[in-house]
């Protein structure tokens, strides 16, 4: 990571962290990751409205309006030299003595962002492993919480296992990935399960059902089983770190040796137009 960091509205190399940091003791905030191409943020707007969603949710105050928003992460990219790479923004309802209840609301949030660079631009991945796991996660995957120990463990399991997502269901319905939207391709049909509690609605899984649509593909946003996934066409995950990675095997069972059509086609749509 760049050693530049963004706290409150100022840049430091040494950020303090109060042993009473409410992000810290309790997971209390969110976060998000914006993908940066060329020096510059993709989809600000849409992780900003998220980062709004996920801040009403919790009733934290984030204090940013979109113009200060964008501003500040501008500002960290360009002074972080970052050209290529990420930055990840966490917001938390801040330091106060520790009771699980929230501190009076006087009490100032915290929030902090930084950069990491990738030495160049991220290219479209040609295979994936991926295991299927029971999604032990609380009941509102919506918010982009801090609290990630379901999909810490879960990863660690696939990481295990020698995979590199683990695809979580629900009693046999399909989720999403510990840190990925789930799609499979059936007949030229894309199916993901409906933006609702159960999952984060990825800025990624958005613009791709957007781009599936443009191409003249129906997109059907309902739940599907462990089954409909084992027996698809195509099986991709998406998210602003992997952008659209397929997913060859599966629970350790070769299901292809090269990305399907659709998802290669995704792809390249995808690389085309802004990633
Ligand atoms: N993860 N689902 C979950 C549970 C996620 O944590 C993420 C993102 C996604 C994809 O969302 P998006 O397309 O907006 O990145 C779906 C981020 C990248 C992370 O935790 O690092």
């Amino acid at each position: 990571r760049n050693s530049l960091i963004y706290v409150n509205g100022t840049f430091t190399e040494q950020p303090t962290i109060d042993v009473e940091e409410r992000g810290f003791q309790f997971g209390d905030g969110i976060y998000e990751v914006v993908a940066v191409k060329a020096g510059r943020l993709l989809f600000t707007r849409d992780h900003f409205n998220r980062l709004e969603n996920s801040c009403a949710a919790l009733r934290i105050q984030h204090g940013f309006t979109y113009q200060t928003f964008e501003k500040a992460m501008n500002e960290l990219v360009e002074k972080t030299h970052c050209e290529n790479g990420m930055v990840y923004i966490q917001v938390t309802r801040g330091t106060a003595s520790r009771n699980h209840a929230f501190p009076s609301p006087t009490t100032v949030g915290c929030c902090y962002a930084y950069t990491m660079s990738n030495a160049s631009s991220a290219h479209a991945l040609q295979e994936g492993k991926a295991i299927t796991l029971a999604d032990i996660r609380w009941l509102r995957c919506d918010i982009k919480s801090l609290n990630l120990l379901g999909s810490v463990l879960a990863k660690q399991e696939a990481s295990e296992s020698g995979a590199d997502e683990a695809i979580l269901h629900r009693e046999g319905i399909v989720t999403e990935g510990s840190s990925t939207n789930v799609f499979v391709v059936n007949d030229g049909i894309l199916y993901t399960h409906p933006a609702n509690h159960l999952i984060l609605n990825g800025i990624t899984r958005q613009y791709v059902i957007k781009l599936a649509k443009e191409a003249g593909h129906q997109v059907v946003e309902e739940p599907f089983s462990i089954q409909f996934l084992e027996q698809a066409d195509e099986v991709f995950i998406t998210s602003t770190t992997q952008r659209i990675r397929p997913i060859t095997t599966l629970n350790a069972k070769k299901l292809t040796d090269a990305p399907g059509s659709l998802t290669s086609k995704l792809q390249q749509a995808l690389q085309a137009t802004i990633l």
